[in-house]
């Protein structure tokens, strides 16, 4: 009988819990080998947050990521994490969507599917377990493990039934926020085992400590997996360390047979990475302990500090932190996790910044309160249902959430075109539309490029000098692809072509050509020049932004403006969006009036206190008059 088998999640959840995702495939690489001879029973590789971020911040193609790791670990299988109908996103995606995505992991290297919802909503998870099925994954159905006074053990032996049902070879308790403790591991493992019989893995993040002992009792309770980390990337709101664990256990039945020596020598590497990287390591500070009364997972945390920082706000910490409880109480307790934990968290961080509870609500939280991402786990405050939700449209309890997401693959893949030389391309482009379109723009222009420099230099003749219709064609590209500028130095020649629009950069000497033709395409005036202020009416009432974030004068990309000057607005009436914290924060008219001056253009960043709109109000005689 074997003792109890772990997974790595040193490179998907150790990093997206202390690193804020930020690890390198480079990073990885070298030390996989390795790992690949631990005899885990799998390691994490992907899902999570790293498909977003290797778009967003590292300039890496996360298919290609998971190609290398699987390539580079032959013998162990890899796992992701799936955020049921979200997938790797933060939306619904829709069931065609979700079987081309499953399908494409399993060929490109998946082989465990760790799905969750973060309402425990089965009906979020259902596509995905179809899907998992059809390719031969996988199917570890994971429970959003949390603690209210609406989550009972029967209600987590119901939902883990449920999981079976859709086929589950496993059953994750994801305790993301660290609110296990050793006894209640005990009653649900025991729970599990006798009632549903599928093998039972642990996910419990270290925050205040209790994890090594969780895993402990698991073990004892029957539990056949459990995760861990390598110590430089273990700890704080991370995972226990796997050398901790594999300790514990020597000497045991649950000994997991792993070699210790082997283990330090890939922590000594995970060292000097951390150290290269200047990473702290994880550490339970007070606040994480306190997890045990405001149950904000560690993720969570870091991100909240982070807004706050933005907002320069960082010293309303402690009262954000007591507000969070209060809004999840509110709205029926959802756990904490994505995209949950964005939306209380940043609903707290609202209510405490404009103090005034619940006057501004972004978009996802009507949409939660609306029924859109599936049934709340308890009842809704009724005050603040009423505020909210007032008279808009509901889901109604029969309909799936998930079924309302109907754009197809097909659609997805004629919208991107020609910028998508793959099926992994598309779902990249499904996935995150404004970062995979900027990415694959990026990585199309530079590849062709390299094909006309190649050219260029196949040609070369004596006098060495750059054609006119070099520069013709990379304005081309330029304009094509989208990409603001392309830099391309060749033997002391440097030529930089921007598009309009784009804020010049400081110009390079340019030796061969002519200037004129470098920038045929270039930037008009940059952003108009503050004019002097006008005066304005002093009954005119300025609309400015609550939050640091950015301005969309529309619901999305190519729609309609929201308003426009000259429109007469309702109190109440959505008149742009501030994007901030990952959220679409709808701005509200505070009172009936016209609109006078939108004072930005769209997508421009703003401050808090920027003014975006001035509106002259209607009086009161005005507003009897109707329309
Ligand atoms: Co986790």
């Amino acid at each position: 009988m074997p003792g109890l088998q772990l997974m790595d999640t040193t490179i998907r959840d150790g990093q997206q819990s202390l690193w804020a995702t930020r690890m390198q495939l480079g990073d990885m690489l070298p030390i996989l080998p390795k790992m690949d001879k631990v005899g885990y029973w799998a390691v994490e590789a992907w899902g999570g947050a790293t498909f977003d971020t290797c778009l967003r911040f590292l300039d890496e193609n996360p298919w290609e990521r998971l190609r290398a790791i699987k390539s580079h670990m032959p013998n162990t299988d890899l796992a992701m994490l799936s955020r049921g109908q979200n997938l790797v996103g933060y939306k619904h995606y829709s069931k065609d969507i979700v079987n081309h995505f499953i399908a494409a992991a399993k060929r490109n290297g998946i082989h465990v599917f760790r799905v969750f919802d973060a309402l425990n909503d089965i009906r979020n998870v259902v596509d995905n377990a179809e899907a998992i099925k059809a390719c031969g994954g996988w199917f570890e159905g994971a429970i959003s493990y949390t603690v209210s006074p609406v989550h009972t053990l029967d209600g987590y032996l119901e939902y883990a039934q449920q999981l079976k049902d859709l086929g589950a070879d496993s059953i994750a308790i994801k305790d993301m926020a660290g609110m296990l403790t050793p006894f209640r591991t005990e009653r649900l493992v025991k729970a599990l085992n006798a009632e549903i019989g599928l093998p039972v893995h642990v996910h419990c993040h270290y925050v205040g400590g209790m994890a090594p002992m969780n895993i402990v009792k698991a073990a004892e309770a029957g539990a056949m997996i459990a995760d861990t980390a390598s110590a430089p990337l273990a700890f704080g709101n991370s995972h226990p360390a796997v050398e901790t664990i594999v300790a514990a256990l020597q000497e045991s039945k649950y000994d997991t047979g792993y070699d210790l020596d082997l283990l330090f020598e890939i922590a000594d590497y995970w060292e000097e990475v951390r150290k290269r990287g200047h990473y702290k390591r994880g550490v339970s500070s007070l606040t994480h302990m306190k997890v045990f009364s405001h149950q904000v997972p560690g993720g969570m945390m870091s991100n909240l500090i982070a807004q706050l920082e933005i907002q320069n706000a960082l010293d309303r910490v402690d009262e954000v932190m007591r507000e969070i409880p209060r809004v999840r109480a509110e709205v029926g307790y959802p756990p904490l996790v994505t995209p949950m934990s964005q939306i209380v968290g940043t609903q707290a961080v609202m209510n405490v910044l404009t103090g005034s509870r619940w006057s501004l609500v972004s978009k996802e939280m009507k949409d939660y309160l609306c029924g859109y991402y599936g049934k709340t786990p308890g009842p809704v405050d009724p005050a603040i249902y009423k505020k909210v939700v007032g008279n808009s449209e509901t889901l109604p309890p029969d309909v799936s959430p998930a079924s309302l997401a109907t754009t197809t693959y097909e659609q997805v893949k004629q919208e991107i075109g020609d910028l998508a030389t793959c099926e992994e391309d598309v779902l990249m482009y499904a996935m995150f539309p404004n970062e995979a379109r900027t990415f694959l723009s990026k990585h199309r222009a530079t590849e062709r490029v390299d094909f006309l420099l190649e050219r260029e230099s196949s040609q070369a003749k004596e006098d060495d000098y750059v054609d006119i219709n070099q520069i013709r064609e990379l304005v081309k590209v330029v304009e094509e692809s989208g990409v603001g500028e392309i830099t391309v130095e060749e033997e002391g020649v440097r030529i930089n072509v921007r598009m309009p629009g784009v804020a010049p950069v400081a110009a390079a000497p340019v030796a061969a050509a002519p200037a004129a033709a470098v920038a045929p395409a270039a930037a008009p005036a940059a952003a108009p020049a503050p004019a002097a202020a006008p005066a304005r009416p002093a009954n005119w009432i300025e609309v400015s932004a609550p939050m640091v974030g950015t301005f969309y004068t529309s619901p999305a990309p190519g729609e309609p403006p929201f308003v426009k000057v000259g429109d007469e607005v309702a109190a109440g009436e959505t008149l742009c969006i501030v994007e901030a914290m990952k959220l679409m924060n709808e701005i509200a008219a505070p009172q009936m009036g016209t609109v006078r001056e939108v004072c930005l253009e769209d997508a421009t960043p703003v401050e808090f206190g920027t003014p975006l709109f001035y509106i002259e109000p209607h009086g009161q005689a005005d507003a009897g008059e109707g329309e």
